[in-house]
C-alpha cells in the first residue's frame, strides 16, 4: 500500500524546515541547556477572559456538535469586530469559523484553486505556505521581497510573475518572518493589480493585533475597500491576539457568495467548530480589555530594540527592525557561513537554537530568525552568545 503522491510532494516542504528546532528540543529533553529562540509561541498565558469563558461553556455542556458555518454567538462577535473596518454591511454569512488561520487558509485556497493554478506569494514566506498551496494542487510562485526595500511586496514586482495560470495573491500582513507591514498604498496597488488580472486576494492577518511600530498604523486590509470584497478572503484567529494558539480558533471573512460555495468544503473537512471554543472566542472578541495584545506589543517592541542594541552593526551582524509580530531577522552573511551552518554551530557550540532563514523561502540564506517570545534576560544571554560566535567567525576570516 502506498500513500498518495501528494504526501510525497509535501514531504520536502514540511518537516525539514523544523529539523534544527526538533534537534534542539531533543537535546533539551535529554537534559542539556539550550536557549530556545525558534518558534513563536506567546510567552504569556492565554487571555483570562478566554479561559473563564471556556470553563463556563464546558460547565454549561457546550460540547455538542456545531454546524459547518459557526456558532451564532461567535459569528455575531465577528460581524461586530470586522464591521468597524468594512465599508459595507456585514452579516454572519460573511464568515466561516475554522480551527485556526492555518485551516482557514487551506479552505480558502482549496475553494479557489484548480490543479495547475499558480499562487503569487512574497519570498521570504511563512513556513507552511508552500505546503498549503501544493496541498491544494497548485504551484507557489515566489515573488522576491528585498530587505533593502523593507521586504514590502510591490505590485510592480508581482506583475512580472503573472502568467495565464495565476489565480491568486497570497498576502501575509503583518508578515512572518520579516515583521514588515504593508503600507495602505502598496496594498491598494496590489488590489488594483488583482482587479486588472482578475486574481483572488487571500490575506493572512493573524498578526494584526501585534503591530508595535506606530508608523505601521493604521493597519490596512483588503477589506477596507468595497471594490475588493468579491475577490478578497481574510483569514485570522485568536492564536496571536489572545495568546491562545492551542485553542485552534480562527475564521475566514469573505463575500457571502464565497462562503456559501466554500461551506461544503468546510463541512467535508471538519463539520463544525467546537461550541465551547466558539463561546470563549466570542467572549474575548467582545471583551474590551486589550491587556494581552497590549503587553505583547510592548514586550516584542522592547525586545526587538534590545536585540538590535546588542547586535546591530557588531561583528558584521545586521538586524532588520520588525514593525510587528514575534520575530526578528538577523543578517549573518558577513560571518562567511550561511544561516543553516551558522545556526547549527550556534546550537552545537553556544547552545542557542534559532531558525535558519532558509526555512522561510529562498531569500534568507544568509539570515537567522530569532523569536522574541522569551524573556529579556534570555535574549541578552542569547545575543551575547550569537555575538561571540560571529566574532569568532570574523576573526577566522581575518586569519586570527
Ligand atoms: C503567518 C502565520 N499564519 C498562520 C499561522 C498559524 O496560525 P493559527 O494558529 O491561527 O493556525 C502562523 C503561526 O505562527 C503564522 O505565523
Amino acid at each position: 500500500m502506498r500513500p498518495s503522491q501528494l504526501t510525497q510532494d509535501l514531504a520536502p516542504l514540511a518537516g525539514d524546515k523544523w529539523a534544527l528546532h526538533a534537534e534542539a528540543l531533543r537535546r533539551k529533553r535529554a537534559g542539556k541547556e539550550v536557549l530556545m529562540l525558534t518558534i513563536g509561541e506567546p510567552d504569556q498565558p492565554a487571555d483570562p477572559v478566554l479561559i473563564a469563558a471556556a470553563k463556563a461553556a464546558l460547565d454549561q455542556g457546550r460540547t455538542q456538535y456545531s454546524n459547518g458555518h459557526g456558532e451564532v454567538g461567535l459569528l455575531d462577535a465577528l460581524v461586530t469586530r470586522y464591521q468597524q473596518r468594512s465599508p459595507t454591511l456585514l452579516n454572519p454569512g460573511n464568515f466561516i469559523c475554522l480551527p485556526g488561520t492555518q485551516t482557514a487558509l487551506y479552505v480558502a485556497l482549496r475553494a479557489i484553486l484548480e490543479p495547475g493554478d499558480e499562487v503569487l506569494v512574497g519570498d521570504p514566506l511563512y513556513a507552511t505556505y508552500e505546503s498549503v498551496i501544493v496541498a491544494c494542487g497548485a504551484r507557489p510562485v515566489l515573488v522576491p521581497l528585498d530587505s533593502e526595500a523593507g521586504f514590502i511586496l510591490h505590485a510592480d514586482t508581482a506583475r512580472g510573475y503573472i502568467t495565464d495560470k495565476t489565480k491568486a495573491l497570497l498576502l501575509n500582513n503583518p508578515h512572518n518572518p520579516t515583521g514588515a507591514v504593508l503600507p495602505a498604498a502598496a496594498l491598494r496597488d496590489l488590489g488594483d493589480l488583482a482587479r486588472a488580472y482578475d486574481l483572488w486576494i487571500v490575506a493572512d492577518e493573524v498578526y494584526e493585533a501585534v503591530i508595535f511600530d506606530p508608523e505601521a498604523t493604521p493597519f490596512a486590509s483588503p477589506w477596507d475597500w468595497s471594490d475588493l470584497h468579491a475577490r478578497s478572503i481574510i483569514v485570522s484567529s485568536i492564536s496571536k491576539s489572545h495568546a491562545a494558539p492551542g485553542f485552534r480558533s480562527g475564521w475566514l471573512l469573505a463575500s457571502e457568495d464565497f462562503c456559501r460555495a466554500a461551506l461544503p468544503l468546510a463541512e467535508a473537512l471538519l463539520f463544525g467548530n467546537q461550541p465551547f471554543i466558539a463561546d470563549a472566542t466570542a467572549a474575548v472578541l467582545q471583551s474590551s480589555d486589550p491587556a494581552v495584545s497590549e503587553r505583547m506589543r510592548s514586550d516584542y517592541a522592547r525586545r526587538a530594540r534590545l536585540v538590535a542594541s546588542l547586535l546591530d552593526g557588531r561583528a558584521g551582524l545586521r538586524v532588520f527592525a520588525p514593525q510587528a509580530g514575534m520575530f526578528l531577522l538577523l543578517d549573518i552573511s558577513a560571518s562567511g557561513l550561511d544561516g543553516q551552518a551558522f545556526a547549527q554551530r550556534l546550537l552545537d557550540e553556544m547552545a542557542v537554537a534559532v531558525m535558519p532563514g532558509a526555512s522561510f523561502g529562498t531569500r534568507l540564506n544568509g539570515w537567522l530568525r530569532l523569536s522574541l517570545t522569551v524573556s529579556d534576560s534570555l535574549l541578552i544571554e542569547a545575543s551575547a552568545r550569537i555575538l561571540a560566535l560571529a566574532n569568532k567567525l570574523i576573526a577566522k576570516q581575518n586569519g586570527g
